[in-house]
């Protein structure tokens, strides 16, 4: 469920009309819904209330201190991937022992903060990475609660660039290295071992691969427990798909309930890591049309947002769903609907059937909540777009477009530069 609805030919999120926010922020422009926000994140925390655990949304779908501040009020934590995220994340008031650390380059600038923040734990990826956070600890005294993220070998059928757990994914410690690997662990005097750790892969929109994971992780925890290693935290990762299109992924209670079955006699606190479901419906892009061209084989509807802005549809060829803000009965007619960078792959949606659009009209691009701004770069040195934050009726501008002065921030040019340069 989202709050993005016409009422009457208005395109409106909760009560604000989007061409009231294209008016007054200009385009392009993120626009998420905090009353969908809360209420994704309150369905999914939901939905585990029959079993210890802890909602560690994934920063990287959506890191907006705002909405970071909103889930942190809701009791939930962070799944970060780097320091600049653990930034984000305490700066917005999640408590670092609801912090959870991922990530298979994470550099010792990184793990210091990490460490020296006391976060509940670090998911380690490689032997590599354990050694030296067990090195860092002991130079500042300071002890690691760690889980190993295992890679289980299963296939979350989900595009080739966002599966993590199969065998030759560069993520996790093979499971079968698992074993040994947590016997080291557990003569390090500077790490405890606290959990075990998976993330399969994202936009999953079955529940078996899943349980799978889920399965192998149960296993080896039952090995580890023989071997006098006791788990605490099973952390499942991320990965729940929602609908962009016809996709039919399974509604948060369907696949809370079987891993809620599989785990209920278990002694463990479940950690999730969602990212998408919370926040991808939640939110939409905004954009006007600058151009219409009409080659002699194809109709280009020209926007002024581009794959800076929203990389999906470029690097994976994801479906937008893309809806008129002022809806109206023009003919529909197949376009591509394209930004301004110089590249060929720089479109929002190709061959789509639209109703015939006019310079100076704005267009919605649906489901933009996660990996849309967060994903964003300033290619073709473009000014990183405005996000929007509705709560009834009212809007708050959380992060302003940037400037030109913006772009070039912490640049220098030298002074034998400056002097042949003229300046
Ligand atoms: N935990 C870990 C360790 C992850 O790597 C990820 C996502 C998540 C949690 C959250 O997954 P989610 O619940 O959002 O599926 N840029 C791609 C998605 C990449 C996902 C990377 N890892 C996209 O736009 O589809």
């Amino acid at each position: 469920m989202h709050h993005f609805h016409y009422q009457g030919d208005e395109l409106c999120c909760e009560n604000i009309p989007l061409r009231k926010i294209a008016g007054q922020v200009g385009t392009p422009c993120y626009v998420y819904s905090c009353a969908t926000l809360k209420h994704h994140f309150a369905v999914f925390d939901g939905a585990f209330h029959g079993m210890p655990h802890l909602i560690c949304y994934s920063v990287k779908a959506n890191g907006n201190i705002a909405i970071l501040g909103l889930f942190a009020a809701l009791g939930g934590g962070a799944d970060i991937v780097s320091g600049g995220e653990l930034f984000r994340a305490r700066r917005a008031g999640i408590s670092a022992d609801r912090i959870v650390y991922s990530g298979v380059g994470k550099t010792q600038a990184e793990i210091d903060y990490a460490l020296r923040e006391n976060i509940l734990m670090f998911n380690i990826e490689s032997t590599q990475e354990l050694e030296a956070i067990s090195r860092r600890a002991a130079v500042l005294g300071l002890k690691a609660r760690i889980a190993l993220r295992v890679n289980p070998d299963v296939d979350p059928k989900t595009h080739p660039y966002i599966s993590t757990g199969l065998k030759k994914n560069k993520f996790g410690i093979d499971i079968e290295q698992a074993i040994q690997a947590y016997e080291h662990a557990r003569d390090l005097k500077s790490i405890e071992v606290v959990g075990i750790d998976c993330h399969i892969g994202s936009q999953l929109t079955e529940i078996s691969p899943f349980i799978e994971a889920l399965e192998r992780l149960k296993l080896l925890a039952s090995r580890l427990e023989q071997m006098g290693i006791r788990i605490q935290y099973v952390d499942l990762g991320g990965g729940l798909g929602i609908p962009y299109r016809e996709e039919e992924p399974p509604h948060p209670r369907e696949y809370a309930k079987a891993i809620i079955e599989r785990l209920k006699d278990l002694p463990f606190k479940l950690i999730l890591e969602p990212g998408r479901v919370i926040v991808g419906n939640a939110g939409l892009l905004l954009t006007e049309v600058l151009y219409i061209k009409k080659t002699p084989s194809k109709e280009f509807i020209i926007v002024d947002a581009g794959m800076n802005d929203l990389v999906r549809p470029s690097l994976y060829g994801s479906y937008h769903e893309i809806e008129p803000v002022l809806k109206n009965q023009r003919e529909p007619r197949v376009v591509d609907v394209v930004g301004p960078i110089c590249e060929s792959s720089d479109f929002i949606a190709r061959d789509r059937s639209l109703p015939m659009m006019q310079q100076g009209e704005i267009l919605a691009v649906m489901s933009a909540g996660a990996y849309g701004f967060s994903m964003a770069s300033n290619y073709n040195s473009r000014n990183r777009a405005a996000e929007v934050l509705v709560d009834g009726d009212r809007f708050h501008v959380i992060r302003k477009r940037e400037s030109w002065e913006d772009l070039i921030r912490g640049e220098t040019m030298p002074e034998f530069i400056k002097g042949a340069a003229g300046q």
